[in-house]
């Protein structure tokens, strides 16, 4: 039998899944850190991202709404094990339906679609900076991160 909406938002506002970080500067994570204008709300979500171009972990972090919360701990369970470009067309709508949120909340679930769409741009203009350097401006600090471990990777695609 389906669970209802408060029982599956409560689930996953009370015991939400995957919440914390993983370190930013390795190169084989991706950030996606967004907000919503309606509100304010912040959320965090970064994924790791195997050899195979498959999404082994995910960690959220969101400052938000009880629906916000949900809607990331939803997404990191949604999206582990899928490909980059599987995880890309995952749809606040669906969230929002699993989910059951009211329409008020629909921006909620949009932070969460946001926040993968995000990482995943921030996983690729890594890699991209990496595999040619000439059309990523960043470069140098990508180098860096990766021999010394601490600069910020903040890379572009040229
Ligand atoms: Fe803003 Fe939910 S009220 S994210």
């Amino acid at each position: 039998a389906a669970r209802s909406y408060h029982s599956r938002v409560i689930d996953h506002y009370e015991s939400p899944r995957n919440v914390g970080s993983l370190p930013k500067n390795d190169i084989d994570v991706g950030t996606g850190l967004v907000g919503a204008p309606a509100c304010g709300d912040v959320m965090k979500l970064q994924i790791r991202v195997d050899e195979n171009g498959i999404i082994s972990d995910v960690k959220f972090k969101t400052f938000g709404c009880g629906s916000a919360i949900a809607s990331s701990s939803y997404m990191t369970e949604r999206v582990k094990g899928l490909s980059l470009e599987e995880a890309g067309k995952i749809k606040n709508t669906e969230i929002a339906k699993e989910l059951s949120l009211p329409p008020v909340k629909l921006h909620c679930s949009m932070l969460a679609e946001d926040a993968i769409r995000s990482a995943i741009r921030d996983y690729q203009s890594k890699r991209a900076a990496m595999k040619d350097p000439k059309k990523a401006k960043g470069f140098i600090d990508v180098t860096q991160s990766v021999i010394t471990g601490e600069t910020v990777a903040t890379a572009h695609p040229g």
